[in-house]
């Protein structure tokens, strides 16, 4: 793993900047076998609008992934080729690069291990990759990098609660620094939406789902995962409706009603999901202050 100089990168980049949030370091991790390049990500950015890499040319990453939705859509579950549904819902893609497990069930363990397989699956973009490779012209390995690369400078950062931590008090609220307090105290959302991405990258049963759904334990089999998904970045999240890996939940306040509520009943479901017995007053303090952790999106080099 090397570490990539995200600030020095971003000032070549020009005006399309933006400070990165504090605590999370200004060196990305990278690995070692794809360090990056602005050529790779350049090419990666191309190929990321590239509706070559569907069967049928009518689909490309950033279908799915719209950069002016914080790369994810407005469906429940992806749209893939020929208007078929896929299972889960489309997840944000920011500060990804950051991440430590892919998907939501973490069956991916690097982003260069995610990247191809959108164009491989049925019900997304459904091509073989070497199909994927003798259409652009671009070989396999190089289609992984260029990717991967390119998915690692899409960034979320410059929020108000970015500017409230950097010492700009009235970049909150009254309401929204009420909401931070909960968020971090009675609401009990850090134990699991914590540090500067607001994920713990681990996974855990909410309850959440039309039905159960195997999540986490379909990667490892273990029974205690039955249920359990990744926690995710609630960056952008507030914009971004709907929520949970089905997309069952249709506004933030809905999502903090189901909290409220102590999730739903579920064997395995995780101990710090309990009711909350929130008044009105702070369930609109803690949607507020998610509304607080949108901010500038930008990609590329
Ligand atoms: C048809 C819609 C669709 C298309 C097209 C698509 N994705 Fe996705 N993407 C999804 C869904 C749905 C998931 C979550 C699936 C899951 O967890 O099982 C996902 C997950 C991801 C993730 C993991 C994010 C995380 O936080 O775990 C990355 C990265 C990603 N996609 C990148 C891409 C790239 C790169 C392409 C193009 C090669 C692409 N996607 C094409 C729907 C799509
Ligand atoms: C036990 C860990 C845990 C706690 C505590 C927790 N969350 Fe979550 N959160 C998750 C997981 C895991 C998911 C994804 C669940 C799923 O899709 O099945 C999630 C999903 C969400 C989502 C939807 C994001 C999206 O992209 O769909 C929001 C918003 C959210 N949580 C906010 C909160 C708030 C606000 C609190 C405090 C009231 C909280 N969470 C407490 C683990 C937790």
């Amino acid at each position: 793993m090397t570490f990539w100089p995200l600030l020095a990168a971003a000032a070549l980049a020009g005006a399309d900047t933006l400070t990165i949030p504090a605590g999370l370091d200004a060196y990305l991790p990278v690995p070692g076998s794809n360090p990056l390049t602005r050529e790779k990500v350049e090419l990666g950015k191309r190929l990321f609008f590239d509706t070559r890499l569907s069967r049928d040319n009518t689909v490309s990453c950033a279908t799915c992934h719209d950069p002016q939705k914080a790369f994810t859509d407005d469906r429940p579950v992806g749209a893939g080729v020929g208007g078929r549904s896929g299972d889960r819902r489309v997840p944000r893609i920011v500060n990804r690069g950051y991440g430590k497990s892919f998907f939501w069930d973490g069956r991916a363990a690097s982003l260069e291990e995610q990247v191809l397989q959108p164009i491989q699956n049925p019900k997304e973009m459904d091509l073989t990759l070497a199909e994927a490779a003798s259409r652009t012209g671009v070989p396999v390995e190089k289609l992984q990098q260029a990717l991967a690369s390119y998915v690692r400078t899409i960034l979320s950062g410059d929020s108000p609660y970015d500017r409230y931590l950097q010492g700009d008090r009235d970049a909150l609220t009254a309401g929204q620094r009420l909401g931070l307090r909960l968020f971090r105290g009675k609401a009990g959302c850090t134990s699991c939406h914590l540090g500067p991405n607001f994920t713990d990258e681990r996974f855990h049963n909410t309850g959440a789902g039309r039905a159960a759904g195997d999540g986490r334990y379909a990667a490892t089999k273990d029974p205690r995962d039955r249920g359990a998904f990744k926690t995710p970045s609630l960056r952008e999240a507030a914009r971004t409706p709907p929520y949970m890996h089905d997309g069952s939940l249709q506004t933030i306040e809905e999502v903090i009603d189901f909290y409220d509520k102590g999730g739903k009943p579920s064997p395995s479901l995780d101990p710090e999901i309990r009711e909350l017995h929130l008044t009105a007053e702070e369930k609109t303090a803690l949607a507020a202050f998610l509304q607080a952790l949108n901010g500038k999106v930008r990609d590329g080099m």
